[in-house]
């Protein structure tokens, strides 16, 4: 390849006229090649020669800044951080998808399809069930003007900057197989190959940071990034796989809609088929069910469509999906293994939880050797003992569990797994609590100090800033906090010894301890990590009793009195204040000169006169924190619909509440909606 970067020289001499032309052809070159690397997965030329065409790209734009395009590749990662995303309006309302593992809910479905066509053709599009995070793009005149997030299906947010970053997002649709169209909009999933997301989290590691969950997280969290320059450090990847809205109507049937896509330069999955009766749904599902991790993607499923348009028109949609498609979705993936040992693992909650120690085997690809047994009731139930043959279940990136023990006719089985009477962590008696263990030495077992020390320093409890994971492991590890209240002892020489301290962040950190001393009552109530007493409770109870002398002599059913608390809460904060070594704590930190002050803490007041009802499972956050995030805004979380509901937030499998709030026509929310107001409300990052 002759020497495309242009020297000093020759761009001093460049025409404007020249350059235009040699823009031209460098963008079509980089497009050509972008394209072929990135959807095609097949390069042609070396990175380094890439590196020249591209570099000589930019060396031109710069000289000539009024010759920039939008569309130009070079426009990639070009973005300054945003502010903020702006709520934009979809072109069409981006549904979700019916979903079932059911067969029967399958073959009504298919029966369905075949009323609705009566004599005509119902041929079935299969595909894979993409589990990344949907987006829509939208193209005038074949350039990408906008990318948004699903949002809550009606309005998503602009991260046109981040999608921009995406390899396969073409910048510009090709036009040499067929006409682009004047205005065109796509839907897709943004996702993480799993081979990228591998190296991401090793890099992650590597650095010292938290690695991903999985590549559904780590796709999505990188789509909400406001700076773009992180999104393009994320290896993220585009199918498209719907067309939402094209000028001049319609293609006619989705295999015309693929074929279309794919011309334009889109990637969309290669494992698309055409099927028809029942067997064939059944074996493409199992094929893939079978074959998922041949795939460098995560899908949790396959999707059925009905291929033909007009009779997707006819059998219409509900609020919520089409009636023309259907998710049928993978089991969690299982595999039978033997139990070698049982363990007990104490939480940072004190929950003490049997886990089987297992001989390794592969589920799914990854390598179990280990699956939670949940609690010592659980275990009782499912009576699984050392030696025994067990299945395991991995169901999307939750904790591998025990799913049941195989029977073994005629073989002698060891004794009956036994709870520990004491603490494996610290040796106190466990109390019961239900089907729960648990160790009751909060403060002082090693295995939930540090936890609890930083959930105490957390920014609703004391507001300690400094009081990270790493130092708290340090101050815990050296011996120099053994008890919550040590806190309020240590001392600047004690601090120098850590590594890396001086007498900077040695002063800085106790100038924060020492600002925290005088606290007030409800922070103080939240930052003990009381069972299930939240930042919402645990105002309730300081607005109710005052002090926190009146709160610790307590009844169950004074406690009770207090708005919101149930018999299992006031259970809980009772059986708190009633274990000797809480009470010590408690009277350590006083002793220490922590102070209680009335003052009331600055409440959000956001959601001021909103209620909220959630349904379904949210991802990334359980009800009651979600819950208490819109108390601590000022709005209510009630249980059930009614005409004085706000908003509805519908998570994964809602229930009947989802139907009802449908009839009474209230305003819906999905989870990154929530996920958006609380962002807007600045109660999340
Ligand atoms: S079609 C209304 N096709 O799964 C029908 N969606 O769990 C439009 N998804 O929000 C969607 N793979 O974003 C379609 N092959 C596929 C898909 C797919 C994954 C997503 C979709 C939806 C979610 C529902």
């Amino acid at each position: 390849m002759p020497d495309l970067v242009p020297s000093v020289e020759e761009l001093v001499s460049l025409s404007k006229e020249e350059a235009r032309e040699r823009l031209e052809d460098l963008r079509e070159k980089v497009r050509e090649h972008n394209y072929h690397y990135y959807v095609e997965k097949s390069p042609r030329i070396s990175d380094r020669q890439y590196d020249r065409l591209f570099s000589a790209l930019q060396k031109i734009e710069e000289r000539f800044p009024d010759l920039m395009t939008p569309d130009s590749p070079t426009q990639r990662v070009g973005g300054e951080p945003m502010e903020g995303f702006e709520s934009v309006e979809h072109t069409r309302r981006m549904l979700s998808l019916d979903a079932t593992r059911e067969r029967p809910q399958l073959e009504r479905f298919l029966s369905r399809v075949k009323d609705a066509a009566g004599s005509g053709d119902w041929r079935i599009i299969a595909e894979p069930k993409l589990d990344g995070a949907s987006v829509e793009l939208v193209y005038e005149d074949g350039t990408l003007v906008r990318g948004l997030t699903r949002g809550n299906g009606r309005v998503g947010d602009d991260v046109t900057p981040n999608l921009k970053t995406v390899g396969s997002v073409p910048l510009r649709l090709r036009g040499d197989q067929r006409p682009v169209p004047s205005f065109l909009s796509v839907r897709g999933e943004v996702m993480m190959f799993k081979s990228g997301f591998q190296e991401l989290n090793r890099r992650l590691v590597e650095n010292g940071e938290n690695p991903f969950a999985n590549p559904r997280n780590a796709a999505a969290g990188a789509l909400q990034q406001l700076d773009p320059s992180i999104s393009a450090d994320r290896p993220l990847e585009f199918l498209a796989y719907e067309i939402l809205r094209i000028e001049d109507g319609d293609l006619g049937r989705d295999s015309e809609v693929v074929k279309a896509l794919t011309d334009w330069g889109f990637a969309v999955p290669d494992e698309i088929s055409t099927v028809g009766e029942l067997d064939e749904l059944l074996d493409y599902h199992a094929h893939w069910s079978d074959n998922r991790e041949e795939l460098d993607y995560e899908i949790d499923g396959v999707v059925f469509k009905v291929d033909d348009h007009s009779l997707r028109e006819s059998m219409g949609e509900t609020s919520h999906h089409p009636r023309w498609a259907l998710a049928y979705k993978f089991e969690p993936r299982r595999e039978v293994t033997r139990v070698e040992e049982i363990a007990v693992q104490v939480g940072r909650t004190g929950l003490l939880t049997p886990v089987a120690l297992l001989r390794p085997v592969e589920v799914g690809g990854v390598t179990v050797s280990r699956a939670s047994l949940h609690n010592p009731s659980e275990l009782a139930r499912k009576d699984v003992r050392r030696g025994d043959k067990v299945r395991v279940q991995r169901a999307g990136d939750v904790i591998p569990e025990v799913v049941e023990r195989i029977n073994e006719p005629g073989r002698k089985r060891e004794e009956p797994f036994q709870m520990p009477p004491v603490c494996p962590s610290c040796g106190t008696e466990i109390v019961t609590e239900g089907p729960l263990a648990r160790c009751p030495n909060t403060y002082g077992c090693p295995a939930q100090l540090k936890g609890r020390i930083q959930h105490f320093g957390s920014p609703p409890g004391l507001d300690i800033d400094g009081l990270g994971e790493e130092t708290v492991s340090a101050l815990v590890e050296r011996g120099y906090v053994k008890q919550l209240s040590d806190l309020f002892k240590l001392k600047k020489e004690d601090l120098l010894q850590l590594d890396g301290w001086g007498d900077k962040s040695a002063e800085n950190l106790l100038g924060q301890i020492e600002r925290s001393r005088k606290i007030e009552l409800q922070r103080f109530l939240y930052a003990l990590g009381i069972p299930e007493v939240g930042e919402a409770t645990a105002r309730d109870l300081a607005r109710h009793f005052g002090t926190l002398a009146d709160l610790r002599n307590a009844s169950r059913s004074q406690l009770e009195e207090v708005e919101r608390v149930g018999p299992k809460v006031a259970e809980a904060i009772h059986g708190f204040f009633r274990e000797e070594h809480n009470r010590k704590a408690i009277d350590g930190l006083l002793e220490a000169g922590l102070e209680i002050t009335e003052e009331e803490g600055a409440r959000g007041e956001a959601f001021e006169g909103l209620r909220f009802v959630f349904t379904g499972a949210l991802d990334s956050m359980s009800r009651d924190q979600a819950q208490e995030l819109v108390e601590s805004l000022g709005g209510r979380a009630t249980s059930s619909v009614s005409s004085r509901t706000d908003y509805v937030v519908i998570g994964e499998d809602p229930g009947s509440k989802a139907e009802k709030a449908r009839e009474e026509d209230l305003e819906f929310l999905d989870e990154e909606g929530f996920l958006k107001m609380l962002r807007d409300a600045g109660a999340l990052e």
